[in-house]
């Protein structure tokens, strides 16, 4: 595209010392990754101020060059942040943006800034630490998104609601507990970018170009000051390795996941015929023609999202999966696909805790679900072999007899009379009606993780202390 090739093909300035001419403008196109990884200049400034510092402490450079290039650096930063730097597609990527402009504001001691290191364990740190930074803001959302969600459940801890296998009603649970599931997932989620910032907590600078370098150069300084746990230890994974980012993509991918699942849920429970939620307004849209209708178009993007996730996961896989030790080009292609996912997922996470926290739960309606489609069948079961002392097969067969017979009256189980229940098995007694309505159903449901109001409070509590 025209920027570079309108500029005057010289070799390049920062490696062109062995190349007569300029590369070509399809050649500077391809090649050029500023237009995407200028994303990364506050990692990439905050780098070269470490390595600089620990150069001049090590007595690699002196240490007025280490001021010029400090202080250079700085104004660069503020020129990046308040938009004034040009930036320059000829200069290809970020690192080089920065040096060259270093350069022309402070001088020869910008040439000293890339004694004992190179492009590649510089990009591997600035997108390290790009990664790291999202991981952690990655956390904190989860932590909006479940808070949201504790404080749904708990609100809701008593609300019936019909509980669902194959889409089809099953048994009775409560919201609150359907609320904590979510709860767990994305607890799961957390705990998985926790995790990836602890694998990732290395810093690559000093692993140089792949083979470390022959300077007397401190990693152990460098990575304190960026603050990462320890140095890498070997120079070659160093360079070679994005699986930090791709632990990142796999996460975002298992967590769109959850959310693209949640999404669906709110799709369902807000259409009329549920109408288990209203969402508000600040999270729905309506329509050009149909004035009835209100939209969950943030439900249905959250959903779609996951397929860009899962293309960015699937897309760095694939560029990843045949490339010999160490550095190759190909890893340029990394960043695009992350910052992309990282967009997404972000957006996602906001947009499902807004949803969560602002929809109206609509506890009637829920209800009503929940004692229709049989879904204390089970109830009876478990009744005719607690009670009863039948065994559970064939108290699963006199229930699917009254399921049939409330079928055929077009009547709740709890409908049917005694005299019907004792026709099927003379057994049943007029106790059985305790336990076939929805409330008695969940607050049986007393087993550790079960639905009973009083399980989910516990299950909310313990939650609360770790969220
Ligand atoms: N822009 C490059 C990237 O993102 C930086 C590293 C370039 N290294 C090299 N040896 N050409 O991967």
């Amino acid at each position: 595209m025209a920027d570079g090739s309108s500029e005057t093909k010289s070799s390049n300035q920062m490696w062109g010392g062995r190349f007569a001419s300029g590369p070509d403008a399809i050649m500077e196109e391809i090649n050029a990754s500023i237009d995407f990884d200028k994303k990364l200049y506050a990692q990439d400034i905050r780098g070269s101020i470490a390595h600089a510092t620990m150069l001049a402490h090590q007595g690699i450079i002196s240490a007025e060059d280490k001021d010029k290039i400090v202080h250079g650096l700085g104004t660069i930063l503020s020129e990046i942040e308040s938009g004034t730097f040009e930036f320059s597609r000829r200069l290809e990527d970020i690192h080089m943006n920065v040096e060259a402009r270093l350069a022309a504001l402070v001088g020869p001691a910008a040439g000293r800034l890339h004694t004992a290191r190179s492009r590649n364990d510089q990009v591997a740190l600035d997108f390290r630490l790009w990664v790291k930074e999202e991981l952690q803001k990655t956390e904190k959302a989860l932590t909006a998104l479940i808070a949201a969600f504790l404080d749904r459940a708990e609100e809701h801890a008593d609300t019936v609601m019909p509980g669902f296998t194959h889409l089809q009603t099953a048994q009775p649970v409560t919201f609150g507990h359907h609320c904590m599931a979510y709860v767990e997932m994305f607890g799961r989620d957390r705990s998985r970018v926790r995790h990836a910032i602890e694998h990732m907590d290395e810093s690559p600078i000093g692993a140089a170009a792949l083979a470390g370098t022959g300077f007397p150069i401190d990693r152990h300084m460098t990575a304190k000051a960026l603050g990462f746990r320890e140095p890498t230890r070997n120079s070659i994974d160093t360079v070679s390795d994005r699986d930090f980012a791709l632990e990142f993509l796999s996460i975002a991918a298992i967590a769109a996941t959850h959310l693209s699942r949640l999404a669906e849920e709110i799709v369902i429970w807000s259409t009329p015929q549920f109408g288990f939620i209203r969402l508000s307004d600040a999270f729905s849209t309506g329509s050009s023609i149909m004035p009835q209708k209100k939209n969950p178009d943030a439900a249905e993007l959250v959903r779609a999202k996951t397929g860009r996730i899962n293309g960015s996961l699937i897309a760095l896989l694939t560029v990843m999966k045949g490339l010999p030790l160490a550095y190759s080009k190909d890893m340029q292609e990394d960043k695009e696909q992350v910052f992309d996912a990282a967009e997404s997922l972000e957006l996602a996470i906001a947009a499902m805790t807004g949803m969560v926290r602002d929809m109206t739960v609509r506890a009637d309606r829920m209800k009503a679900a929940a004692g229709s489609g049989y879904s204390t069948a089970t109830d009876l079961a478990d009744w005719l072999v607690r009670e009863a002392g039948l065994p559970f097969r064939d108290a699963h067969h006199v229930t699917g007899r009254a399921v049939a017979l409330a079928e055929q009256r077009g009547c709740d189980l709890s409908e049917l009379s005694l005299a019907d229940l004792q026709a099927i098995n003379p057994a049943i007694t007029d106790k059985v009606f305790d336990v076939l309505t929805v409330e008695a159903s969940v607050a049986s449901r007393t087993s550790f993780g079960g639905t009973a109001p009083a399980e989910v409070r516990k299950q909310i509590a313990w939650w609360r202390a770790r969220n």
